[in-house]
């Protein structure tokens, strides 16, 4: 691997087609109110992005290895079947799993140009820079942005595209907003264009509850780091020492929820905002839900956004799906 020297890449910014709320705004509608809770997308700084990357490699979050193994077999049937003239890929993060759907491009000697959509500019450049040294033939054309500001501005290639949507991050939307993200995909999608949607799926309890309290801590590091993000975007000072990381699987809403619990009282100063929030001992943020769905679920909720089925692949043990999907 990267062997050529690599090319440098840029990014292209994707406009917002509506206003979304700055991390300040964020911070004023969700950690200065209770419940406090904070939009999980500010995990992923380029320290959180490394974090999350390490988080895909610990034995007990199944996730990523169980859909990128379930990727790697359907690669080539999804090409195959799909002949995208471009691959758009949003949360693409360090493309790690893509490489199969490229591999399978690869062998098929189908060349699609690839965009990944990333909100991490440095995470966005380096892959890039790293998948245009492996893949000769590979037009890589990344965008940076944040894909809950609208995709209306996606530019979009001529001819078929796949979009894909990996990792089960569409767990961590709410089911209405859920639904309102898919149905405004939908729209941005003409006929012959596909998406690729990865979700994780309810099982057993321990295995989620591991899978988000991995023993090295590092879901734990992860969750901290909004406290760092918060510390230098908006001049906090928070002291991360005295929050703890806590997961669990809350079974009513069939999902888990991920917390920063207060350990003491205490103060923290948003210079930025020029406020102070107040924790009492215990006192939590909720920074992260992550559903998970049974197949029927994820089917219709793919429906209700105006998709139509077109194969809903399954792994065989950990439970885990992608839906092939398209624009009805
Ligand atoms: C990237 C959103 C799919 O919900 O499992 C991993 C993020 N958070 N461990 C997930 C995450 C804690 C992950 N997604």
């Amino acid at each position: 691997m990267n062997t050529a020297t690599s090319v440098p890449v840029a990014c292209q910014q994707i406009l917002p087609t509506r206003s979304i709320n700055s991390l300040s705004e964020d911070v004023e509608s969700g950690l200065l109110l209770e419940p406090r809770t904070m939009p999980p997308k500010y995990f992923y700084d380029e320290r959180g992005s490394l974090l999350f990357d390490q988080i895909c490699d610990a034995p007990e979050y199944y996730p990523t290895r169980t859909e990128a193994a379930l990727l790697r077999e359907i690669a080539s049937e999804v090409i195959a079947a799909e002949k995208p003239e471009c691959i758009v890929e949003l949360g693409s993060g360090t493309s790690r799993k893509t490489r199969y759907l490229l591999d399978a491009c690869t062998e098929q000697a189908w060349y699609p140009v690839y965009s990944p959509v990333d909100v991490c500019d440095e995470i966005l450049v380096s892959s890039s820079e790293s998948l245009q040294a492996d893949y000769e033939w590979l037009d890589v054309r990344p965008l940076v942005g944040d894909y809950t500001a609208g995709l209306g501005n996606l530019p979009r290639h001529k001819g078929r595209n796949l979009v894909v949507f990996l990792g089960g991050t569409i767990g961590n939307f709410a089911e209405s907003d859920a639904r309102d993200f898919l149905a405004e995909l939908r729209a941005t999608m003409s006929p012959g264009d596909s998406l690729l949607i990865g979700a994780d799926r309810v099982k057993q309890p321990d295995v989620l509850h591991a899978a988000y309290n991995d023993d090295a801590g590092i879901t734990a590091a992860f969750n901290l780091n909004l406290l760092h993000v918060l510390n230098r975007e908006l001049g906090a000072d928070f002291d991360v020492e005295s929050f703890e990381h806590y997961a669990h699987f809350n079974p009513l809403e069939s999902r888990i929820e991920m917390h920063l619990i207060s350990m003491c009282g205490q103060q923290v100063r948003l210079n930025a905002l020029d406020q102070v929030i107040e924790f009492q001992e215990g006192d939590h943020i909720l920074t992260e839900i992550s559903r998970k769905f049974t197949r029927a679920q994820l089917e219709r909720l793919l429906r209700e956004a105006g998709f139509t089925i077109a194969n809903h692949y399954e792994s065989a043990g950990t439970k885990f799906s992608l839906v092939l999907a398209h624009p009805v």
